[in-house]
């Protein structure tokens, strides 16, 4: 579905960025990845994808990552906004530069990248944009202010996207993920204080009672990127197991 059509993919070295560029290699799409960990070079290895080492919380790395993947494969089709940082913390108690790191990272940079790789795909003639959103972008989780916010902003970026966008052909969606088996959050779970009930407690928090896996976050990515969603703009689909189909904490009996 995506022979010859080049994605660039931000946040690729693990999680669900790795199953993301693991779902397009698939579909025999030209990958460029970018991470800051050194792993994303193992992965886009594998995948026969470029890697680019690049920290997309400062504007000179995103125009590199951009620029290497127009000088490598000729232009750009596809972009998905994955890598974000969490930020826990109360409204209260965030400090001003922790805030500033989170948004810069889960929001300034979707937004430079989107108008980056834009200019890219009006000379292909269109493309599309996933923004890797999150439930915590439609609903807000105790103590995780800064987050939040900046996903709440990243699903409002993706409506504003779509409208400017689509007079050039390219289409701007997003996924809003409930809790999802990676390795952060699986370190989470690990580290709490009782790891099988904190489990429980996540699984308990889906309609569907159990974590989603990063393949089925990315198998949605594609379909909202790939020419079946050709109608489908300004969307945010959640991949969360029914989170949110309830306004009680969908899992739980009443
Ligand atoms: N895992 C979940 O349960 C869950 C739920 C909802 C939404 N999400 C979203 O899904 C996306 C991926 O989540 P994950 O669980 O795989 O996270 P993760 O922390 O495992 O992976 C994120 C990747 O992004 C990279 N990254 C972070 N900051 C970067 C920067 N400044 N420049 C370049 N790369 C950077 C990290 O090195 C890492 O490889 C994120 O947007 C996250 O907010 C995850």
């Amino acid at each position: 579905m995506f022979q010859g059509r080049v994605v660039l993919i931000t946040g690729a070295a693990r999680g669900i960025g790795r199953a993301i560029a693991e779902a397009f290699a698939e579909e025999r799409a030209l990958l460029v990845l970018c991470d800051v960990r050194p792993e994303g070079l193992e992965v886009a290895k594998r995948l026969g994808a470029l890697f680019v080492y690049a920290d997309i919380a400062q504007a000179l790395h995103r125009e590199r990552f951009v620029e290497q993947a127009t000088k490598q494969w000729g232009g750009v089709h596809v972009l998905v906004n994955n890598a974000a940082i969490a930020a826990p913390g109360s409204a209260l108690k965030v400090g001003l530069a922790e805030w500033q790191q989170t948004l810069e990272v889960n929001l300034t940079a979707p937004m430079h990248l989107s108008a980056l790789a834009a200019r890219e795909m009006v000379r292909s003639g269109g493309g599309a944009i996933v923004n890797v959103a999150s439930v915590q972008g439609l609903f807000a989780e105790q103590n995780n202010a800064a987050y939040n916010a900046s996903k709440g902003g990243l699903v409002n970026l993706t409506r504003s996207l779509a409208l400017d966008l689509a007079p050039m052909n390219i289409r701007v969606n997003a996924v809003a993920p409930g809790a999802i088996a990676t390795e952060s959050v699986l370190e989470a779970i690990q580290m709490s204080e009782d790891p099988e009930l904190t489990r429980q407690d996540w699984e308990d928090l889906h309609a569907l009672r159990r974590l989603g896996k990063p393949e089925e976050v990315a198998q949605a990515v594609v379909f909202l990127a790939s020419e079946r969603a050709s109608f489908i703009t300004g969307a945010i689909l959640p991949v969360d197991g029914g989170m949110t189909a309830s306004f009680m904490m969908a899992g739980r009996p009443v």
